[in-house]
């Protein structure tokens, strides 16, 4: 999550358990009528734009490397979770999300007043 940026947040399922996770820990998901990526990680989730923006492969077709990066399907660009930072270095950005589990489910949080950018 960004310093300085407002979020409006959003429920996306009652646990981690009901998000429907494939085999290789990714997901597609639709929250106000925008498709996000999850990705579960270890302990952790994460959450980005849906298609990749270099070419628009579904990224939730992709897989995840070993320190919890994504790997796009098509062709195989590499960007990291935490900050959407395309670290196989071909100069593209990949909106990333921040998710929050609460008493109440799981959350993820867009930027406010900005629109939105998958
Ligand atoms: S479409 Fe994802 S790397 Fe080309």
């Amino acid at each position: 999550m960004e310093e300085g940026k407002q979020y409006e947040w959003h429920k996306i399922a009652e646990s981690e358990a009901d998000i429907g996770f494939s085999a290789n820990g990714l997901a597609e998901l639709e929250v106000v009528g925008k498709k996000v990526c999850i990705a579960r990680y270890e302990q952790n989730l994460r959450a980005c734009a849906h298609q990749c923006p270099h070419a628009g492969a579904k990224l939730h077709q992709g897989y995840l490397d070993p320190q919890g990066n994504i790997i796009c399907p098509l062709h195989r660009y590499k960007f990291s979770l935490k900050n959407g930072l395309n670290i196989s270095g071909e100069g593209y950005f990949l909106k990333t999300h921040p998710l929050e589990i609460r008493e109440e489910g799981v959350f993820i949080g867009f930027v406010k007043n900005k629109g939105f950018s998958f």
